[in-house]
């Protein structure tokens, strides 16, 4: 999620909740290629032993070779191109869920997404891929930190996320249209673009589409949308048909969601503090003003919620965001 799944979130999510893997924030291909550095900093992620993938934006088919070869480089596990987000300053690039009216163009991406990869796995530098050198040159730093099971040339799986349709549902049409680029996974968000976040997201219609890609391609289908407990989520895709499901704003400042643990609010706060000073290490100063929004989920269920609320939008430095926090803990005899 843009803005919200950075490295500090996706390493609290994957020690306190464990899912199958992560995924970055989008990240624009075109920046990539460009040689915009700062970008790199949606795909730092901590090693571990959960995959996580890169997920990758962008209308312009060439810059995939680029993207999906540094997300190579850089040592991850699959790489997810959007095909879903219904910001205007995307889709009007004809980007994200704009793809959905561009079928040859979605295709397109898919292939270069693939061709870039297998250049990389043959050995081609990341020079010869044209890369601009600013971010070979922080590929390289970053890869001198990798694991050796990162650091071999490998093709990645690419996995497709996007929404049900544009204005009306016509996701079945729409995955015919993506079989031909033979992506390996596919995560589907039930809403169209014109719905953007709201009403129901249409899990029948997941369901309907995914029995059609498992007799097409037979490859795995992620089910998204409103997913608020994990038994939640494996009701929902079992019904659907779905191999999994992908929680997005539900995991926010609750990396519980993905587990059968009901934490206390101590637990709450100390896992709070700990995410607190991950985003200060990661993000420094400019980070003070943007972990709130993670915090807020942190503290929703204690009895004094709107007033921690009300004093962490007021807080402008992590010394007195720790404090609140603290003040929180001995608060409460929850
Ligand atoms: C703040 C925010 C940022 C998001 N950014 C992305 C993104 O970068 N890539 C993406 O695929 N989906 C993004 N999404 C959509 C979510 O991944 C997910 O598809 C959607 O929120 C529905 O799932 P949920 O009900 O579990 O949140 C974003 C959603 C929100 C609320």
């Amino acid at each position: 999620m843009d803005g919200v799944s950075d490295m500090p979130f996706r390493t609290i999510t994957e020690e306190v909740g464990q899912p199958a893997y992560t995924m970055t924030e989008f990240t624009a291909a075109e920046g990539i290629r460009a040689g915009a550095l700062r970008l790199l900093s949606d795909l730092a992620y901590s090693p571990s032993l959960i995959p996580v993938v890169a997920q990758i934006f962008g209308s312009d088919p060439e810059a995939f070779v680029q993207a999906a070869a540094v997300s190579a480089a850089l040592g991850f596990d699959g790489i997810d191109i959007n095909m879903g987000c219904p910001a205007k300053n995307v889709t009007e690039h004809g980007a994200g869920a704009g793809l959905i009216l561009d079928p040859p163009r979605a295709r397109a991406i898919i292939e270069k997404t693939r061709e870039g990869m297998q250049r990389w796995a043959d050995g081609a530098s990341l020079a010869e891929l044209g890369v601009a050198p600013s971010v070979i040159d922080a590929v390289a730093l970053s890869r001198e930190s990798l694991p050796a099971n990162r650091q071999g040339r490998r093709v990645l799986p690419i996995s497709v996320k996007t929404r049900l349709g544009y204005r009306e549902i016509t996701v079945v049409e729409w995955m015919h249209e993506l079989f031909p680029a033979k992506p390996d996974a596919i995560t589907l968000h039930g809403r169209t673009l014109a719905q953007l976040y709201k009403g129901e997201a249409h899990w029948d219609a997941i369901g309907q589409a995914t029995t059609v890609i498992k007799a097409e391609l037979g490859i795995p289908v992620v089910g998204n949308g409103d997913i608020s407990s994990l038994d939640d989520g494996i009701q929902r895709a079992t019904l659907a048909g779905t191999d999994g499901f992908l929680v997005g704003r539900a995991s926010m400042g609750n990396p519980w969601v993905f587990t059968r643990h009901t934490p206390t609010i101590h637990e709450k706060l100390t896992v709070a503090l700990r995410h607190l000073a991950l985003h200060e290490e990661f993000w420094g100063e400019r980070g003070v003003l943007t972990v709130r929004k993670h915090l807020f989920g942190y503290i929703s269920s204690h009895p004094t919620a709107s007033h921690i609320r009300g004093e962490l939008a007021r807080a402008t430095t992590y010394t007195q965001v720790r404090a609140i926090l603290e003040e929180a803990h001995t608060t409460t005899s929850l």
